[in-house]
């Protein structure tokens, strides 16, 4: 009899359903209690999750409620004197870069200094960007945006964080930006062959959970790539004393090395996850609650292999506060 059971409890969850979008580690991730009694996430989120109306993915943007939560909260009125500030007060407390208005007012009273990047500076003295077609990867407030379109540059930019996106629209108006902000995951972004002369990708690949994947999609649709990003380097007496304690801690699990196999050349792929900055209204990471930094060699062999043979590095520093990160322009 209770093998009968079985057989027909196990062709009851075959026939139902699960969600397209259901995620096996993230359910795993999202309750212990299922990993720790060893159950079967698809099988448990079947039999009880749905009853018990559980998360099966971790994903803080995508909830079905988001769109109302917004649509809510804007339906209201600003009976203020109309004032250029008003609009960047709207997000006081989550702006991350610094902005001033023509007389050199603040508009935001923040440390990064975006719109002055040295890193970018670096880039001008390398390539004309007047008419080039940029895409612009995870933008955040559109400091950078601003840099290149005073260059002369054509900037598609793709931002998935929504509090980020409305923060670029209210820079694009402030600055008269022509620049197209897209709302949206670039990892869903179908992307032709050579569609853009240079794809900036600035603080973005080291918070992917498939940071080769969106590589090779960089390497398709544009020659040049512009790159700043954290790596993983090897050698952890080198970096800075303070991370030293999170190594430790495991907040990268270095010594279970993933392995992405790309062109018969083995990359090493190392999981880190997020801590306590998670809970800041003004964190803009990646979409999930970890991700994978790449082995700086890799990195580097990585770049090779997708083609771009000329390879320039800059700002590399591996004592960064954040971990071990440098600049990359690299040319077919
Ligand atoms: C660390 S910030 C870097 C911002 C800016 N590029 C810079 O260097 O100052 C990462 C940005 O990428 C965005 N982002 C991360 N993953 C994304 C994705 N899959 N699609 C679109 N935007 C993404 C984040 O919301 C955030 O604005």
């Amino acid at each position: 009899m209770k093998l009968i059971n079985k057989f027909l409890n196990l062709l009851k969850y075959d026939s139902m359903k699960l969600p397209l979008d259901f995620n096996k580690s993230d359910y795993l991730e999202l309750h212990p209690d299922v990993r720790s009694a060893g159950i079967d996430p698809k099988k448990h989120y079947l039999k009880f999750g749905i009853k018990e109306n559980r998360q099966y993915k971790i994903n803080p943007f995508y909830e079905e409620s988001t769109k109302n939560d917004i649509s809510n909260l804007l339906a209201k009125y600003n009976n203020s004197r109309p004032y250029q500030k008003n609009s960047f007060d709207l997000f006081q407390g989550s702006w991350s870069t610094r902005f001033k208005d023509e007389k050199g007012n603040f508009l935001t009273n923040c440390t990064f200094d975006g719109t002055n990047d040295s890193r970018l500076e670096w880039l001008f003295e390398k390539i004309n960007l007047d008419n080039l077609k940029v895409l612009e990867l995870g933008p955040l407030e559109g400091a950078h945006t601003l840099m290149m379109e005073s260059k002369g540059a054509n900037v598609t930019a793709i931002e998935a964080n929504i509090g980020a996106f409305m923060r670029c629209l209210v820079v694009k108006n402030q600055f008269n930006l022509k620049s197209n902000f897209l709302l949206g995951d670039f990892n869903k972004m179908s992307l032709a062959s050579d569609e853009y002369d240079l794809v900036l990708a600035f603080g973005v690949l080291y918070h992917m959970v498939n940071p080769v994947e969106l590589l090779k999609k960089i390497s398709v649709t544009s020659r040049k790539l512009f790159l700043w990003t954290h790596y993983f380097e090897e050698n952890l007496e080198l970096w800075n004393s303070k991370l030293k304690k999170q190594l430790e801690q495991k907040k990268w699990d270095y010594r279970n090395p993933e392995i992405y196999q790309f062109d018969n050349c083995p990359i090493r792929i190392i999981k880190q996850k997020y801590g306590h900055e998670l809970g800041w209204s003004g964190f803009c990471g990646g979409l999930d609650n970890y991700s994978y930094w790449i082995v700086k060699e890799d990195l580097l062999e990585l770049l090779k292999r997708l083609g771009y043979k000329k390879i320039q590095i800059s700002f590399d520093s591996v004592t960064h506060q954040n971990g071990p990160a440098f600049c990359v322009f690299a040319e077919k």
